[in-house]
């Protein structure tokens, strides 16, 4: 079938004095996470982000971008809640809010948690702005200089320099087309005996594996022996059908070593800007007084909206409008890609991504394809270690462009009539 993703070794990264990250393994200088004034224009993270945005009003032209384009998700939701909220004193907005976030919100959290089999009382749970904020909080509790935090490689790119920044050192657990590969996991942490692992357990940006029961046992038993904080992104978890082969940690481990953490970003509206941590009370009160340092409290605002939605509005069926609707274009995206030349790494069945080995240069053809108007997500982004490859995400919400799949094609087959070309010269 398909292939490993070539990378069983372990780079480790540190922080540069101007706040890029560097690889130990590979010695040379890796992708800034920071901005600086004359910055070149090589193809790395903010780069990324900062042509996700753009890009976000033209999403046909976006193959690339994490999240699914506006006219799929349902602004109706959003306006209705508002609506339902003016219609309420503004008073309690007023103050500060409280740092764990909006009650009701966490109420309403525990009951949809409690539905995965997590068990969470609301005082468990921190309201953020997102996983992003979250990934924020818990690298600045825990990452010293020097510690080990183990990513999946390839993995959500984000939090890599949120990592770095506090000096921690980024290993890469590979994965399998069947989810992480665990032997490497058990002799990464036997090796660098990590603080944190960090895993998008379900529908995992970008390769769409799932954990199953079992290796969700697997990672929990290594996370006892090894004694490490096992924190679970599950962002994608709404677009897992009901019955899906997906496990959640902390259905396993019931908050006592995992970390869970979860959004809205993917599901109802990025700019929402509402995620939360569900943890062990002492993480949880970790958590608020960091949140309270870094930022006082999240807006109690958004967070009214989003109670409301869930509610009083018909979240369930948008999201499962927003599954039938990626079904209808998932087989499709992969056999495109495969016409154009790429190798899928596997075929998941619910969720928004494919993983696909183009066989070039990914970054040259994220370059090429920027020239041609397209947003492409090179793999390397997607590497702690950052170093080239051939693999790409592809946003399958996005790739009904007419003009993609002859870009591809014309790319992949230019870059392999060249390579003949040199390879016949040189006999
Ligand atoms: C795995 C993963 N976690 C977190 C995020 C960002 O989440 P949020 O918008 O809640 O900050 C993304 C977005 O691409 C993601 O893919």
């Amino acid at each position: 079938m398909v292939a490993y993703v070539r990378r069983v070794a372990a780079p480790t990264s540190k922080l540069t004095a101007s706040g890029s990250f560097t690889t130990a393994a590979a010695g040379a200088p890796a992708r800034a996470d920071t901005v600086t004034a004359a910055a070149p224009p090589t193809i790395d993270v903010v780069w990324l982000l900062r042509n996700m945005l753009h890009t976000s009003t033209r999403p046909e032209k976006g193959p690339g971008l994490g999240y699914l384009p506006a006219r799929w998700l349902d602004g109706e939701l959003l306006t209705g809640a508002l609506r339902s909220l003016g219609r309420q004193s503004g008073t309690q907005l007023l103050g500060f809010g409280s740092p764990q976030g909006f009650l009701p919100l966490r109420q309403q959290l525990q009951t949809r948690m409690a539905e995965l089999e997590i068990g969470a009382t609301p005082e468990q749970i921190v309201l953020v702005s997102g996983i992003t904020q979250a990934i924020d909080l818990l690298a600045r509790i825990y990452m010293q200089p020097g510690d080990t935090v183990i990513v999946g490689d390839p993995a959500w790119f984000q939090m890599f320099g949120r990592f770095a920044s506090q000096g921690a050192r980024l290993v890469g657990m590979p994965y399998t087309p069947e989810g992480p590969d665990l032997d490497a996991l058990e002799a990464l942490v036997e090796t660098w005996r990590p603080k944190m692992l960090v895993i998008n357990s379900v529908l995992q940006n970008p390769t769409g594996t799932s954990l199953t029961a079992a290796q969700a046992f697997r990672i929990l038993r290594l996370a006892e022996q090894y004694d490490f904080i096992v924190v679970e992104d599950d962002i994608y978890g709404d677009l897992c059908p009901t019955g899906y082969p997906a496990t959640r940690l902390a259905s396993l481990d019931q908050l006592r070593r995992v970390i869970y953490l979860g959004s809205f970003s993917k599901t109802l509206a990025p700019n929402l800007r509402v995620g939360y941590i569900a943890s062990a009370l002492d993480v949880t009160q970790a958590v608020a007084d960091q949140k309270m340092l870094v930022g006082m409290t999240s807006p109690e605002l958004n967070e009214r909206v989003l109670y409301r939605v869930l509610t009083e509005g018909h979240y369930r069926r948008h999201v499962e409008r927003l599954r039938a609707r990626l079904d209808g274009v998932r087989d499709k995206a992969a056999r495109m890609l495969e016409r154009a030349g790429c190798r899928v790494f596997t075929a998941p069945g619910a969720g928004m991504f494919l993983w696909a080995d183009t066989g070039v240069d990914a970054d040259a053809l994220t370059a090429a394809g920027h020239e041609a108007g397209f947003l492409l997500a090179p793999g390397s982004l997607f590497s702690p270690h950052q170093s080239p490859t051939t693999w790409m995400r592809f946003n399958i919400a996005n790739c009904g462009d007419p003009a993609l799949p002859a870009f591809l094609a014309d790319y992949v087959e230019g870059v392999a009539r060249r390579g003949a070309a040199i390879s016949g010269g040189d006999s």
